[in-house]
């Protein structure tokens, strides 16, 4: 039975220079059809659902869908989601104010993850972004009084031309708010994006690397827990949505492009913002493309994602390395421990967690 669901909210004001993401621009007015299409998709979606524990509204940028939307769309699915359930969106700082804060956690929303990538006006600037330094710093107070269980900010480095001085300053700005949580990302420069086309450069490997363990520092030295590659939280604020994939738990995806996993079928939603709202207006079924995972498959991206996490992988559930006698070359480097059929990173092994992978798996 799955338990948990994503929701792709893909409308956007613009689109930042290095985001690869399934986003439309200029469909504003489409804000109402394309929340009937979801609304259908779910009710066509039942047969393999169980209670919802935790329920993800992710972007794109889901608060351009209004606090009304949001509430329409929670009422939905209300009756298939567990009371104790954790239900995240995404919010953009110059989409939302005091009062749509409000109308969210009413809404049922109990946790919000909130896009500021920067405190820094000329990465801002670079990154293409909509906020100011100063209206992310507000809408962030304002989520804190708001009463969501958990408030969390998204921080990018390596963004190109950051200097050390403007990541210690953004580590500052970050402890100074106080939040729950924190995903800070390593800016992926993808093909088919601005910065791409433009040639920017990420920052070399060793600045890189420099940075990383700089932010896992500065963060544990702030009572935050590194419980993912890239993610941080003060005790219980770990994101159960995102454990949940990591964990490789099945989950239903609706929307546009949006991916599911269940009973090891992974299928894709048309990333078409047309198609998929006439496939929804008529009989037809939704065009999804379909992979089934072989036992190849799972295996390896269990151990991917398992060691992605601070807490040991069971062997036992994720079957074997495909090259086992790695396990005590990793062991003997320090980068890895293994007991009772359970395997870790050392604190040392998680900073090359995917030079690991690659000794243990044939591909990862
Ligand atoms: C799917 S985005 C949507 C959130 C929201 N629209 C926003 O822009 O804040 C979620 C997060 O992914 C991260 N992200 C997006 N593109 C990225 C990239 N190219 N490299 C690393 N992280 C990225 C950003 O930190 C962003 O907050
Ligand atoms: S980064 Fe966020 S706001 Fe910017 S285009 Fe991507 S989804 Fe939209």
């Amino acid at each position: 039975m799955v338990r948990h669901l994503y929701v792709h909210l893909p409308f956007c004001a613009s689109r930042c220079g290095y985001c690869a993401f399934v986003v439309e621009v200029g469909s504003l007015g489409l804000r109402d059809v394309y929340l009937d299409a979801l609304c259908e998709e779910f009710r066509r979606e039942q047969s393999d659902l169980g209670l919802l524990e935790t329920v993800y509204l992710g972007g794109g940028t889901p608060t351009l869908m209004r606090p009304h939307r949001i509430a329409r769309l929670l009422d939905q699915i209300a009756p298939r989601v567990a009371d104790s359930a954790e239900i995240s969106i995404e919010a953009n700082p110059e989409t939302v104010d005091r009062a749509a804060l409000r109308q969210l956690r009413a809404a049922g929303v109990t946790r919000i993850s909130i896009g500021a990538q920067s405190f820094q006006q000329d990465l801002l600037r670079s990154l293409e972004r909509n906020a100011q330094p100063d209206q992310v710093r507000d809408v962030v107070a304002c989520a804190q009084d708001a009463g969501f269980d958990s408030v969390s900010v998204d921080l990018l480095f390596g963004v190109p031309g950051q200097t050390h001085e403007q990541l210690v300053a953004d580590m500052r700005e970050v402890q100074a708010l106080g939040v729950d949580h924190i995903s800070w990302y390593e800016l992926e420069i993808k093909p088919e994006t601005a910065l791409s086309r433009m040639g920017a450069q990420v920052p070399d490997e060793d600045w890189a690397a420099d940075a990383y363990e700089a932010i896992v520092g500065e963060l544990e030295g702030h009572g935050y827990r590194w419980y993912e590659t890239a993610n941080f939280a003060r005790p219980g604020h770990e994101c159960r949505h995102s454990l949940a994939y990591w964990s490789a738990r099945d989950y239903l995806g609706i929307g546009v492009g949006a991916v599911s996993t269940i009973d090891h079928v992974r299928s894709r939603n048309p990333i078409d913002l047309h198609r998929y709202i006439a496939a929804l207006g008529s009989d037809d079924a939704i065009p999804r493309t379909r992979e089934t995972l072989d036992d190849d498959m799972v295996r390896r991206e269990r151990w991917m994602l398992g060691l992605r996490l601070d807490g040991p992988l069971d062997a036992g559930w994720a079957g074997p390395p495909d090259y086992p006698d790695a396990l005590g070359k990793l062991a003997a480097a320090g980068l890895l421990e293994h007991a009772d059929g359970q395997v870790w990173l050392t604190r040392r092994g998680r900073f090359v967690q995917n030079a690991v992978l690659h000794e243990l798996m044939e591909y990862a």
